[in-house]
């Protein structure tokens, strides 16, 4: 049966499955089944990064898949992240080899800086170093020369930290990965990457509503509802539909079968222009991520959020 998954074109040439498995936050023990489950029900594109401390269960799954004849490894579309304590050049080839080592794969489809932000090798706690963005992008541009990642980007790149990018990348990013949802819509990002053919990913789609202390749930939003209930859909799959409407791919997590195949339930239908424009009055605010964990008076290069996102908070 085919898949009837859209896609989006990076700038590779290579096309990026619009819907695809978030796994931050999956616990170790479900996240194997729930990606088996997703790539039954259709999903090809899975959100993986080294940070999440599940790509082995990932890797052992994604094996079964392929030699079960569920999916072919080319049918499905893997990113992964580069840790912030991998940024020095010389750690970046080898993170990359952990990656795929643990997922058993011989290249991933989209490797991302995780953060503009480096720490020391093994640091766990606040203890950053300056950042140095060019040599960390040089070091991802070899793995993409390899072949071991078929297009490179980043992650929680702020308009101002992409451009600078942008000015000095021999490769330029395919993919800025970054929070996004009907309350924070990333307007003036969005802008910048569809003007350069950078693509726009959303991170927390859903607004990550089982995380605790939220500035705000995007779900019981009232707009969001009011749209839902006029076209008889969850206020997820309203979220997720706008968020392809609106161009860029999403990844909501889930390692529940159901809310797995509501959230894959987006492409035979549309929002209305007239309920559409409705989007527009919603208040904005970075409900998930706002990177205070990497702010620091003297630990950190970033003195304030101000600084960690160039204004955009
Ligand atoms: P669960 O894994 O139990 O389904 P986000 O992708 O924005 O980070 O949101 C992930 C959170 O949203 C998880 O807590 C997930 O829980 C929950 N979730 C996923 N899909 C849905 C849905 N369709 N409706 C409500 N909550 C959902």
């Amino acid at each position: 049966m085919a898949s009837p998954i859209k896609c989006f074109e990076l700038n590779t040439g290579a096309k990026i499955p619009s819907v695809g498995l978030g796994t931050w936050q999956s616990s170790p023990g479900l996240v194997g089944d729930a990606v088996a489950a997703a790539v039954k029900i259709g999903y090809r594109h899975i959100d993986c990064a080294q940070l999440y401390a599940n790509e082995k269960e990932i890797g052992a799954v994604l094996k079964k898949l392929f030699e079960d004849n569920v999916v072919k490894r080319e049918e499905l579309f893997i990113t992964s992240k580069l840790w912030c304590t991998d940024h020095d050049p010389q750690d970046v080839p080898e993170a990359l080899n952990k990656t795929l080592q643990d997922l058993q794969l011989d290249y991933v489809d989209l490797y991302l800086m995780h953060w503009p932000v480096r720490m020391k090798k093994g640091a766990v706690g606040i203890n950053l170093l300056p950042v140095d963005i060019p040599s960390t992008w040089k070091a991802m541009e070899a793995l993409y020369d390899s072949g071991k990642a078929r297009a490179i980007g980043v992650s929680n790149f702020s308009t101002k930290k992409l451009a600078d990018l942008l000015e000095l990348a021999r490769v330029p990013p395919a993919v800025n990965q970054v929070e996004c949802h009907p309350s924070w819509k990333q307007t003036k990002l969005r802008e910048f990457c569809k003007s350069k053919g950078v693509h726009l990913s959303a991170y927390s789609p859903l607004g990550s509503p089982g995380t605790t202390g939220l500035k705000s749930d995007v779900l019981k939003n009232p707009t969001l509802n009011m749209v839902a209930e006029k076209l008889g859909k969850s206020p997820a799959q309203v979220a997720l539909r706008w968020g392809l409407q609106m161009g860029h791919s999403v990844l909501p997590k889930s390692t529940n079968d159901g809310r797995m195949r509501e959230n894959f339930d987006v492409f035979d239908w549309s929002i209305p222009d007239d309920l559409f424009v409705k989007f527009s009055g919603i208040e904005q605010t970075r409900s998930v991520i706002d990177g205070s964990f990497f702010v620091h008076e003297t630990l950190s290069p970033y003195k304030s959020l101000e600084e960690l996102w160039d204004g955009e908070i």
